[in-house]
Order: C-alpha cells, then sequence, then structure tokens
C-alpha cells in the first residue's frame, strides 16, 4: 500500500513558487509570472486557462527549459529543465502556439525531416511516420503540401510531429487554437486516448470549454498569477450551485408562486421564471409536488449550472475574453 502511494504521490512536473521576470533591472522589468505553484501526476491531462497575455507560453517555456525562473524553482521528472535541456527533451515534446511547419514540404516529408533531426532510429522512421499519421487521421492527406492544408489539420500534423519521439510528456500550447468545430472534436480525442494511453499532457487554452472537456485538474491564471485550482467541477462548486429554473405561462404565476416558497427556498424572481438554486433532486421534487397546484401554469423547466467561464468571472471580476 505505501508503495502505491508512493507511486500515486509522484509528480512529474512540480514548479514551486516561481516568478519569472523578464528584463529585469532595467526599464523593461515586467513580471510575466508569480507565485506560480503547479504539480502535475503522471499520465494527468493539466489545463493552464487564462486569457490572452496571461502567462501560459512563458510557463510552458518554464516546463521544456527555454526559459528559466527568477525566483523558486522547477523540476520535470526530477530534473532542472534548463539545466538539463537534453535529456528532458528527449522525454517531453513541444506543439508550440505557432505551428512552425514547413508549407512546402508534404505532410510525410515533414514528419521524416523532424523524425531524422530528433534521432530517430533509421531502421523505425517509416513505421513510427505511419503510426502517427494514423493516430491524427491524416494517413490519406500525407503527400498533400502542408501549404494546402487547413489550420486544423496543419494542428493535427503538428501533434503527430510531437508524437514521433514517444515523449512522456506532451505540452501542447493552444492545440485548437483557431480550429473548426470538427478537427477540435478529433484533437480533443487523440488527447484522452494519448493520457489513457499514460501521457501526461499539459495543454494551456483560453477556451474554458476545452479545460471542461479535458482538463483533470485545471489552473486558471490571470496576469501572470495562479487564480484557482481544481478539477472542473470541484471549481465549479466554488461559485455556486446548480439552478432549477420555473417557467411559468405569466409573470403573475410566477410572482405568487415566489411569495409563496420564497421564505423556504433560495430562490430569485424574474420575469416569468423562478431559479431555484438547489444542488440536490430530493429538493426539486419536494418543491415540485409542493407546487403541483400551479402546474397547469408552468410552461417548462430548465436546469443549469455554473460554466468555468463564471468561475473566471468570480474570481477575477471580469471575462475570460473581454
Ligand atoms: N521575451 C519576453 N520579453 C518581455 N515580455 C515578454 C516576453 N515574453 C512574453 N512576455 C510578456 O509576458 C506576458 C505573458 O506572455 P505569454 O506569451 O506567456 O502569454 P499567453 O498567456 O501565452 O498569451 P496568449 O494567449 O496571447 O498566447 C505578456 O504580457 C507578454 O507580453
Ligand atoms: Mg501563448
Amino acid at each position: 500500500m505505501d508503495n502505491n502511494k508512493l507511486i500515486e504521490e509522484k509528480f512529474v512536473v512540480e514548479i514551486n513558487k516561481v516568478d519569472l521576470i523578464f528584463n529585469k533591472n532595467s526599464k523593461k522589468e515586467f513580471k510575466a509570472l508569480e507565485k506560480l505553484d503547479i504539480k502535475i501526476r503522471n499520465g494527468q491531462i493539466f489545463c493552464l486557462l487564462g486569457p490572452n497575455g496571461s502567462g501560459k507560453t512563458t510557463t510552458i517555456n518554464l516546463i521544456n527549459g527555454l526559459l528559466e525562473p527568477t525566483h523558486g524553482d522547477i523540476t520535470v521528472l526530477g530534473m532542472k529543465p534548463s539545466k538539463s535541456r537534453k535529456t528532458v527533451l528527449r522525454k517531453i515534446s513541444l506543439v508550440p502556439q505557432e505551428t512552425a511547419l514547413y508549407n512546402d514540404l508534404t505532410a510525410r516529408e515533414n514528419l521524416l525531416f523532424h523524425a531524422r533531426y530528433y534521432g530517430v532510429n533509421r531502421k523505425y522512421i517509416s513505421k513510427k511516420v505511419d503510426e502517427v499519421l494514423g493516430i491524427v487521421q491524416l494517413k490519406n492527406r500525407q503527400n498533400d503540401r502542408v501549404g494546402t492544408f487547413s489550420g486544423g489539420m496543419q494542428r493535427r500534423l503538428a501533434l503527430a510531429r510531437a508524437l514521433l519521439t514517444e515523449p512522456e510528456i506532451l505540452l501542447l500550447d493552444e492545440p485548437t487554437l483557431g480550429v473548426d468545430v470538427q478537427s477540435r472534436n478529433a484533437i480533443w480525442e487523440q488527447i484522452r486516448t494519448l493520457a489513457l494511453e499514460g501521457k501526461t499532457v499539459i495543454l494551456t487554452t483560453n477556451y474554458m470549454e476545452e479545460a471542461e472537456a479535458l482538463g483533470e485538474q485545471v489552473l486558471i491564471i490571470d496576469k501572470g498569477k495562479p487564480v484557482k485550482s481544481g478539477s472542473p467541477n470541484e471549481l465549479k462548486r466554488y461559485i455556486g450551485q446548480k439552478q432549477m429554473i420555473i417557467h411559468f405561462t405569466d409573470t403573475t404565476y410566477a410572482k405568487q408562486v415566489y411569495d409563496y416558497i420564497a421564505k423556504d427556498y433560495d430562490v430569485t424572481f424574474k420575469g416569468n421564471q423562478l431559479n431555484v438554486n438547489t444542488n440536490t433532486l430530493n429538493i426539486q421534487f419536494q418543491l415540485l409536488q409542493q407546487l403541483s397546484k400551479y402546474e397547469k401554469h408552468m410552461s417548462h423547466l430548465d436546469y443549469s449550472e455554473p460554466n468555468l467561464q463564471d468561475v473566471f468571472l468570480h474570481f477575477t471580476g471580469k471575462e475570460l475574453r473581454d
């Protein structure tokens, strides 16, 4: 049991109280990250959610050793990434925000080039390229020039390229930026599959739907500071409850019912609807039973629950995308 516990508690990435200051001690000094704390478990999908300029790419660059913390420390697979960059880069792969592919080469040529550059064993290169093209479902377009690919296809090819080196950790900086819903869903599916196969996936996004759909652990950051972290459900629970919304045929009845139940329920009155805060089905049943005499004046029921947009608004006082 102790052994399991040890394995469970092992973090593949640990960021402890990190500040990152650009142009320190000059007029242009800028604190891009402040007191950042992140702990990521093996095989987890970790999601950094924040608006433009909040420090997502800067964090990714710390993890892959391009930047060094000004204060605090960071370890990746037990190593300091900026000190052991070569070794770390053998175990992690980055899909950067700007998909740097060669437009004049075909998809396959891009992958072959990358595989050779990163020293994938020549004997297996062709097989490996086939495999990753299969994973991102681009086999049928492998001989087309990348310049003719849509944005979504280019993102998928960039993901395939990152998989060539069989990384333990995947760093995905805004993996679905600007791609259509269909490509987005394909990328989400691939990310989930990779995590199920045991890879740790660290992704950044400013789409709250993405954080909600993928993130097992989500850290919201704003202006370089951690705002709140937890699973999407935990984050939503911080700020409130589910609501049952009862729609009436007429405002008069909504008001009547409001007066009738307001002392017993956490309810607000809005036009011809009542919003009742409640997390349990039991209470919802009880209330509906109590209101049976108003049934013919009710048109329908709705349910709503807070989303990460609401969480962001709650903790920062502004919308995720202003
Ligand atoms: N090399 C640098 N020198 C000075 N400031 C920088 C540098 N790189 C980033 N910054 C600043 O740090 C802040 C965070 O930038 P970062 O690129 O990490 O944001 P981001 O969350 O990735 O934003 P986006 O969603 O637009 O990609 C920004 O204000 C940016 O201007
Ligand atoms: Mg960025």
